[in-house]
């Protein structure tokens, strides 16, 4: 079935299987490899895209489901002059290991930094809690987050 997706601002036509989820089509078909394959069931929170702005595990959702809404991945948040400013912030901060919880990481803070900007160390380590991290411990992420969110990185 040929269906629409509109990834990063570019729409894709491609043939969608009714039980394909999006963590699918977007890996195998598109071969969008940052966003990352980890539990498969909707507990690790590396599969991460943003929904018309909204965190999903795309493990958990049917890529037809989706099909002609908004999709974001990390790639997305990359400008003409490089690495988004949250980026520079974890990079800075010491907050990117393995890396491979981070593209999820980045987009649920942001997320999240929409509707609250001004947060407190408490509130982001909440509103990260459904992405997992096995290296950092999570004190530098909550860093990178929270320089981010004081314009240390000159955002704002
Ligand atoms: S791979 Fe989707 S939440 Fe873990
Ligand atoms: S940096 Fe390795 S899982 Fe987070």
């Amino acid at each position: 079935m040929i269906r629409r997706l509109v990834v990063n601002g570019r729409a894709r036509e491609l043939d969608v299987l009714p039980h394909q989820t999006l963590l699918e089509v977007l890996r195998d078909t598109l071969g969008i490899f940052e966003v990352k394959e980890g539990c498969g069931e909707g507990v690790c929170g590396a599969c991460t895209v943003l929904l018309e702005g909204r965190p999903v595990s795309s493990c958990l959702v049917l890529a037809l489901a989706v099909r002609g809404r908004a999709i974001l991945t990390v790639r997305g948040l990359e400008g003409e002059g490089g690495l988004h400013p949250l980026q520079e912030a974890f990079v800075k901060s010491g907050a990117v290991q393995c890396g491979f919880c981070t593209p999820g990481m980045l987009l649920t803070a942001l997320a999240f930094l929409e509707h609250h900007p001004r947060p407190t160390r408490e509130a982001i380590r909440a509103a990260l809690e459904g992405n997992l991290c096995r290296c950092t411990g999570y004190t530098k992420i909550v860093d990178a987050v929270l320089a981010y969110a004081r314009g240390d990185e000159g955002h704002g």
